[in-house]
């Protein structure tokens, strides 16, 4: 069976295709559950620890029960289907109750990132919330696509740099150390932002400015399937290193702490 067409709907494994959830999940019709995206590497499960802990934080917050224990338990059934597997794992809970996780494909490689700034205020309410409301972050996206960029960087209205729809962003104004925005600017607290932070001592939480990033030496996007990924442009300004010194660091820095974790 293909990578992408097999699935687990509440603890029974069935390809993608013959899984199905009513119209009338309020999931569906309000965006409203949770979700975590989870890297697989030949069959081994990277940080699912961290996941299922910022599952549970979403839950709580948005007054949604789940059964973690249940979660693990889907999550070993399309393992043990699927065999040693590389690639992603998206798994949600919907308001109407349904557990769902997919299996999907991560590309190998990725070309450098071309971002154009979108303005953007992420909803204060789902604060520490990972949930299914996506539209906006996905809108942004075909923003910056019809604006000739490849992804969207969402910038507030007073110029704070935060993040992408789906990722995290460090950048170098120096040329020695990284920045990244602070979670009290309500950016996700992202997994792999959290590792590569406590990874690489020239790495730190500081406020990025608009006005700042066009004067920046390089920069990437860091998330669970994009795992370290350099951007070339942001806006009208091409970076001068791509990747940079410091990105490249990061990412070979990352790609050990996989395999470290992994035992491989
Ligand atoms: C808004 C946002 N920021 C950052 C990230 C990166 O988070 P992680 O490193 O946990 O994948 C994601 C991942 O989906 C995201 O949706």
């Amino acid at each position: 069976m293909a990578l992408t067409a097999l699935a687990v709907l509440d603890g029974t494994v069935l390809p993608a295709d013959e899984a199905t959830i009513g119209v009338t999940d309020l999931g569906l019709l309000r965006g409203d559950g949770v979700f975590e995206v989870i890297s697989v590497y030949e069959g081994k499960l990277f940080a699912m620890e961290d996941h299922l802990r910022r599952m549970a934080n979403s839950a709580q917050n948005l007054r949604l029960e789940i059964d973690l224990g249940a979660v693990t338990a889907d999550v070993d059934a399309l393992l043990a289907e699927a065999g040693p597997v590389t690639g992603a794992i998206r798994y949600f809970v919907t308001r109407g109750g349904r557990r769902v996780g997919l299996i999907e494909a991560v590309p190998e490689e990725r070309e450098p990132l071309i971002l154009a700034s979108i303005e953007y205020v992420p909803p204060r309410v789902l604060d520490g919330v990972k949930s299914l409301s996506y539209g906006g972050n996905m809108l942004a996206t075909r923003l910056a696509v019809e604006k000739g960029a490849t992804e969207a960087l969402l910038v507030t209205p007073h110029g704070r740099v935060l993040e992408g729809p789906t990722s995290s962003i460090f950048v170098s104004l120096d040329g020695e150390t990284l920045v990244t925005p602070p979670l009290s600017d309500r950016v996700l607290d992202s997994i792999t932002r959290r590792r590569l932070l406590a990874l690489l001592p020239f790495a730190r939480e500081e406020v990025v400015t608009r006005e700042e990033l066009r004067g920046a030496r390089e920069a990437f996007f860091a998330s669970t399937t994009r795992e370290v990924q350099p951007v070339a442009r942001i806006d009208d300004d091409d970076l001068p290193a791509v990747p940079g010194p410091l990105t490249q660091q990061a990412a070979d820095a990352f790609a050990a702490h996989i395999r470290d974790e992994l035992g491989a």
